[in-house]
């Protein structure tokens, strides 16, 4: 059985498609503060200004395209015999649309919405307001962004501890290491994991990995499943 691979993506990894990242120089946190676009209590506080500051990245989200990067990884898994875990705190679609499948979105998906009436999940690709209707149970008023917020669990973190402790490889790829639980995944592998860092500049976290590899990640990241699929 081939050993298996734990992925962690960032806003890094989309940067290069012109997908903003949050703590960069001109960051998503540098034009709102997050506290007023991405709590619950924020929600309660201020709906719509929630639900305007959501679609408007769904709206840039249609004019950009997966990179290199994305694409890499989505060879990586087609390609590589053992089990291949990609987790991305990213919200954006560009990994669903360079084909990566065996694929957890742990921060949530911007083009999708959830009922808090029912708590149906769908796909809700354009704008959203408080007038939104749900599809499934047809309230008003109840839709919000399937996005995990701060101080809210993210997704699926037992199947990813569980892939943690298994993998013989852990990789982040263009994360700054600032969220946790994220930042704290390479303390979480086993004691033979492999951990690799890939980014343009050392993580918050980038002591704890043995391997770190700086660049662009539209670079570095083909480079490394090129290495990988090698047997390297
Ligand atoms: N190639 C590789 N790495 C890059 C590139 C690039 N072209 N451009 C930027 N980076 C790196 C930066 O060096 C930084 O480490 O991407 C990281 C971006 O950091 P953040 O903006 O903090 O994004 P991220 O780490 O994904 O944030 C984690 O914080 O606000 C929450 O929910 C949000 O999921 C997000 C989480």
């Amino acid at each position: 059985m081939a050993a298996s691979i734990v992925l962690l993506t960032g806003a890094g990894i989309s940067a290069e498609s012109g997908v903003r990242t949050f703590r960069d120089g001109d960051g998503l946190w540098e034009q709102h503060r997050l506290e007023d676009v991405a709590t619950p209590e924020a929600f309660r506080r201020d709906p719509a200004l929630v639900h305007r500051f959501y679609s408007e990245r769904r709206q840039a989200l249609a004019g950009v395209e997966p990179n290199l990067a994305h694409q890499a990884l989505a060879r990586l898994e087609r390609e590589r015999p053992g089990e291949v875990l990609l987790v991305t705190q990213n919200v954006d679609d560009l990994h669903d649309r360079a084909g990566s499948r065996n694929l957890i979105h742990m921060h949530g998906e911007l083009l999708k919405g959830r009922c808090l009436a029912c708590g149906a999940v769908f796909a809700w690709p354009g704008d959203m307001s408080c007038d939104s209707r749900c599809p499934a149970c047809s309230g008003v008023g109840r839709v919000r962004p399937h996005i995990v917020w701060f101080h809210e669990l993210p997704m699926d973190m037992d199947r990813i501890y569980d892939a943690l402790q298994r993998c013989a490889l852990f990789a982040a790829i263009g994360t700054s290491g600032h969220v946790y639980p994220a930042a704290g995944f390479v303390e979480a592998v086993g004691p033979d994991t492999r951990t690799v860092e890939l980014n343009l500049a050392p993580s918050l976290v980038a002591s704890a990995f043995h391997e770190l590899r700086t660049g662009r990640a539209t670079d570095l990241v083909p480079a490394f499943v090129d290495e990988l699929l090698a047997g390297l």
